[in-house]
């Protein structure tokens, strides 16, 4: 013990006399960084500026962003646009509902193993009554942001990247559905799992993670314990978003929910800090969905903790 010291004091003396010693130098040497293993904070400013564009796309376009309305179509081609900037390969899924088409964006980051595809997708429409903000622009915003994330950085996933934005999600999970039926067999045998974002930021938020998959599942859940924000399971989600039809076909799911109409509970009050006996989105599914119905911290947490599941699952 004594004289491996006194050697490594040697062998420093030796590097520092002959010009060699910095700090940096020796820091790195010592440990050399993982470059990919964390991932970056999403800027939450940047969430909210995607979400002040759906809201005047809206604004634009009659109030609302539904299926078959102008305000769906230009939201479509809003997050194209910045994907395609960012090195993306885009289509566009079209696919009829009521008798108006609809559109899936399915965005590619290219490499990774095909064989082993994460995705992560959010549904893009809103309900006729709004513009639909928290339900959905804030899932959408979310995922966007991620993918954009992705394309900065110097992450080399393992696991392929493929990121969605469904239409029709509110006239009955039509848009994934259709993604998930024209699939076959061994394209859905290729995707190890499917990650759900449907209303991050809900005003007065619950923080709800999936139970479907344990292991997506405890991805998130370790994410919010190193926050010290307690989570609690979302059960009744199964037939309610669009991560169903993967479910159906024996695809593994995760994803968040901060609540919709469902009223918080005293103990979630006390959890949360929020406000017992009201509604977790008071304006779930009406004209006041608007980027006035947004709670900040719950959307900068679920969009980091959408990044953080990223990285981790696909690494
Ligand atoms: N999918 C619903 C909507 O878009 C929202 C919703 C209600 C939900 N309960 C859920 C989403 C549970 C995920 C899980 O209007
Ligand atoms: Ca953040
Ligand atoms: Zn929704």
């Amino acid at each position: 013990m004594k004289l491996s010291v006194s050697l490594r004091a040697a062998a420093v003396a030796t590097v520092a006399a002959a010009g060699l010693f910095t700090t940096g130098a020796m820091v790195s040497n010592a440990s050399p960084a993982p470059a990919q293993a964390e991932a970056p904070d999403i800027s939450v400013a940047d969430v909210k500026a995607d979400l002040d564009q759906l809201q005047s796309i809206a604004e634009q376009n009659g109030g609302n962003r539904a299926h078959g309305s102008a305000g769906y179509k230009a939201s479509i081609d809003y997050i194209k646009g910045k994907l395609d900037e960012a090195g993306f390969k885009t289509s566009l899924q079209e696919f009829d509902s009521g008798g108006q088409t609809g559109y899936n964006l399915i965005a590619d980051w290219p490499g990774g193993d095909e064989g082993q595809t994460v995705m992560a997708g959010a549904h893009l429409d809103s309900v006729g009554e709004g513009p639909g903000i928290n339900d959905n622009g804030t899932g959408s915003a979310g995922v966007l942001q991620t993918a954009l994330a992705v394309a900065k950085s110097d992450f080399k996933p393992t696991k392929h990247l493929r990121f969605a934005w469904w239409g029709a999600e509110e006239l009955g999970l039509v848009g994934s559905s259709h993604y998930v039926d024209q699939l076959s067999q061994d394209d859905r045998s290729k995707i190890s799992g499917y990650l759900n974002f449907d209303m991050i930021g809900s005003p007065n938020p619950g923080y709800f993670v999936y139970d479907d998959d344990p292991e997506i599942q405890k991805v998130f859940t370790d994410y919010f314990s190193g926050l010290n924000v307690k989570t609690e399971d979302e059960t009744e989600g199964d037939g309610r978003s669009d991560h169903a039809a993967f479910l159906e076909a024996g695809i593994k799911v995760g994803g968040l929910f901060t609540g919709a109409s469902n009223e918080m509970t005293e103990q979630q009050a006390q959890d949360w800090g929020g406000k017992a006996g009201e509604p977790f989105d008071k304006c779930y599914h009406s004209s006041c969905d608007t980027t006035e119905n947004i709670n900040e911290q719950a959307l900068d947490r679920n969009s980091d903790a959408i990044a953080h599941a990223i990285w981790k699952l696909a690494s």
